[in-house]
């Protein structure tokens, strides 16, 4: 995110004070610096073009999905990801390029895939046998056709800064290799003249720091294609390795930057496919949290501070678990601020709390902030990847709204939810006779 502080000592994003984007929207707001979610795209696609490997760079707006944000994906020439009728909605009301939209999910339902064919998107990643009958059927009723990926589980986990071998291949999503369902899918999938196989795909997890979970994923992969070239004399023309690439939440963090974890994967694919001569398949990728992550802030408005002696001090913002779930979900950690006091040296320990009633919502656990008054404005950094997208009305607040910065202006992208909006699909209880 481009952040500076200005002469009044205010934290500055994409040009604009956040004083004025609070003052303008209220808070809590997740801004978002459209520059930086432009870099990001262009940090993996750059690297693609200039290694002259065919690649797709398809952004997986589960990260974080608005009309606005794949409008940007769009111009930035990326291909999508959606996993619901919900996400492919929003990407077709951006008027998005079906060709370029992609479909996950380990339970699409029928109206899922029927959406999906209907849409004629790009192509759907097969996750399952119940799947394969559904959309053979449907292929066959619409008289079409459908290209697919098959999702595999290579039996690796990665996590952070570790990657784990199961031997197990133990997950919802994918066929595993070892027990040969993979290539029972496959076959199915093969035989179906209407169902064109395209690739095969895989995704070894997210917020991942180190090239060799990502590496070793692609090897195991090319072992299964050289295995079916054999067998089926099939050449998958598309390795899709997921999402997963790991960013900078607080300084503990040591993610790759973007442009080399496209470099590992650009130089196992051609090393795989040199040593089998197998023809370079074309390298898909699907970051959604390297896109957005670090893109977005959200601001609060700082209310109750309770001071524990000896313990910790607690200070209360205007929002919580209901607009970032992943403190409370996954001890995730971020970096804090006082956006309207950057230059205050002034220094303590505070614990930030959401306004959920549940002791679990807290922010920060533990953040150095300089001496905090009531009304500060707290900007919590990098929520811009799975804050807005899962966020949710508990205790009946409403969502917070997106803004985004770009070149010294500012824009409204998702409006705040109204609490009369709150109750829109609730609909009165009438009370029924009892019968005689
Ligand atoms: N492709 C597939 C098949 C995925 O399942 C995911 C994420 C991605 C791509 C994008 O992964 P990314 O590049 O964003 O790491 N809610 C969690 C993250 C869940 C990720 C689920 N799948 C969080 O807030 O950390």
């Amino acid at each position: 995110m481009n952040r500076t502080i200005n002469g009044d000592g205010q934290l500055v994003i994409g040009g604009i004070p956040a004083q004025e984007i609070a003052e303008a929207y209220g808070t809590p707001v997740y801004v978002y610096d459209v520059e930086r979610i432009r870099e990001n795209a262009r940090a993996f696609v750059q690297t693609f073009e200039q290694q002259k490997v065919p690649a797709q760079v398809a952004y997986a707006s589960k990260a974080f999905s608005s009309v606005a944000m794949l409008q940007v994906a769009k111009e930035e020439g990326l291909s999508l990801d959606v996993v619901s009728e919900g996400e492919l909605h929003t990407a077709l009301k951006a008027e998005f390029p079906v060709e370029k939209i992609h479909m996950h999910g380990n339970n699409k339902s029928l109206a899922e895939l029927q959406m999906a064919v209907d849409a004629r998107i790009g192509c759907i990643v097969v996750d399952n046998f119940y799947e394969i009958a559904l959309l053979s059927e449907l292929v066959e009723q619409n008289n079409s056709t459908m290209d697919v990926l098959l999702r595999v589980t290579p039996g690796i986990e990665a996590h952070t800064h570790d990657y784990i071998l199961t031997g197990q291949e133990d997950s919802k999503f994918g066929f595993d290799l070892s027990s040969g369902q993979a290539e029972k899918a496959f076959s199915l999938l093969h035989n179906n003249e209407r169902l064109h196989v395209k690739g095969l795909h895989c995704h070894i997890g997210s917020q991942i720091f180190e090239a060799s979970g990502f590496t070793l994923a692609t090897r195991k992969l090319f072992t299964t294609m050289k295995e079916w070239r054999n067998k089926f004399q099939f050449i998958a023309e598309v390795l899709n390795l997921g999402g997963g690439f790991g960013i900078r939440y607080t300084e503990e963090d040591d993610p790759l930057s973007l442009d080399q974890y496209a470099l590992a994967l650009i130089n196992e694919v051609k090393q795989q496919s040199a040593d089998s001569a197998y023809p370079l398949p074309e390298i898909w990728i699907e970051p959604g949290r390297a896109i957005v992550g670090d893109a977005g802030l959200t601001l609060y408005t700082l209310g109750a501070i309770k001071e524990i002696p000896g313990i910790r001090t607690y200070v209360s913002v205007d929002g919580g678990m209901t607009d970032n779930i992943r403190p409370a979900l996954y001890q995730a950690k971020y970096d804090a601020v006082l956006a309207n006091r950057m230059n205050d040296k002034s220094s303590k320990d505070y614990a930030i709390a959401g306004k959920c009633c549940e002791s679990g919502d807290m922010l920060l656990w533990d953040v150095e902030l300089p001496e905090v008054e009531h009304n500060d404005l707290l900007a919590v950094f990098s929520t811009g990847a799975y804050g807005y997208s899962m966020a949710n009305n508990y205790n009946r607040f409403g969502k917070a709204a997106v803004v985004f910065v770009e070149n010294g202006t500012h824009q409204l992208v998702v409006r705040r939810e109204k609490f009369d909006e709150i109750t829109r699909l609730d609909l009165s209880y009438t009370k029924q006779k009892e019968l005689k």
